[in-house]
């Protein structure tokens, strides 16, 4: 009589990709995860593959950061390199989900191009577009099966949805980060990706965590822009709005974000020995899934399939 069941199936694992060869640079927030060179990845792949996990979310970290993020739309950038590796490796056996932003890329460390005016600074949402559907394209262009922008840039959804058309790839969906709080939980992922911003805070453009009906709000946008997926993020602390946003839109898939703070804070008790990791975390995807994701992206993507491997 259980509701609610995980299955591999259900379950993106995100993908730290870095410049170099044979370089597998640890991340001390995250145990077990690393920064991998695009030559390390094969193996990887291959063994997400065998677990039955269907789908990763790239994120590189490039060599060389400036002003715009360049590296973000080069044909050579990481990204790209790594999109062609894993497509060639896995084929059709592993969906490539492309995490479309710019924090990773630029030397700021801001999600777009900074207008700088006395005394103020901030992200120029329109300026920022053009560059998103640049990334964008050229991410499909190596391979990506998914596009996922996460910049909260107002707009983006249907910038990028005509780019993508015009460029010939109407068959591409996107994956809306629609409502993505300004969350103090995605504090590892900043190490693990370089991409802490070097002033401010992302709060002009990401959302307070006190608002849920502007959750709402910013779903309903994203989904009259064309969006094919939804993703709420982080999971844990907003499982209302999960719930809130599967029941007002039942019809578009919707992902959750078990994102980096959330994994870091079970990892540490565990190693503590304070908690039981497996229970917990397994709890944890749980009640992702029962307040209505229907994809889950989480850093404990492997570890769940071998518990569910063992105990079913
Ligand atoms: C990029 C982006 C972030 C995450 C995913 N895409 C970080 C941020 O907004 O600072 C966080 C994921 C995590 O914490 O696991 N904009």
């Amino acid at each position: 009589m259980r509701e609610t069941e995980l299955t591999p199936r259900d379950f993106v694992l995100p993908l730290f990709v870095r410049h170099g060869e044979g370089e597998r640079v640890p991340i001390s927030s995250m145990p077990g995860h690393a920064q991998l060179s695009v030559d390390l990845l094969k193996d990887e792949v291959q063994e997400i593959v065998e677990l039955g996990i269907p789908a990763v979310i790239l994120f590189g970290i490039p060599e060389h950061k400036d002003d715009v993020g360049s590296d973000a739309y080069a044909d050579n950038g990481i990204v790209q390199r790594a999109v062609r590796e894993i497509k060639e490796t896995c084929g059709r056996d592993l969906l490539v989900i492309t995490d479309v932003c710019f924090c990773e890329f630029t030397d700021h460390g801001h999600c777009g191009i900074v207008n700088e005016k006395p005394g103020f600074a901030d992200v120029d949402n329109d300026a920022t577009l053009d560059i998103l559907v640049k990334e964008a394209v050229s991410h499909a262009q190596a391979g990506a099966d998914m596009i996922a922008p996460s910049g909260m840039m107002d707009g983006m959804i249907d910038v990028i949805r005509t780019g993508l058309d015009e460029a010939g790839f109407e068959h591409i969906p996107i994956m809306s980060y629609a409502a993505k709080y300004s969350s103090a939980f995605y504090g590892p992922f900043r190490e693990a990706a370089e991409s802490a911003p070097t002033f401010g805070d992302r709060r002009t453009y990401q959302m307070d965590p006190a608002n849920g009906n502007e959750a709402l709000r910013e779903v309903g946008l994203d989904v009259a822009e064309g969006a094919d997926l939804l993703m709420v993020k982080p999971a844990l602390s907003y499982l209302d709005v999960i719930s809130r946003v599967k029941q007002e839109f039942p019809e578009v898939p919707l992902a959750a974000y078990n994102v980096s703070g959330e994994f870091a804070m079970v990892k540490a008790a565990a190693e503590q020995g304070w908690i039981d990791e497996q229970r917990v975390a397994m709890e944890i995807l749980t009640s992702i899934k029962r307040a209505g994701a229907d994809v889950i992206i989480t850093y404990h993507a492997k570890d769940a399939c071998r518990w569910l491997m063992v105990d079913g």
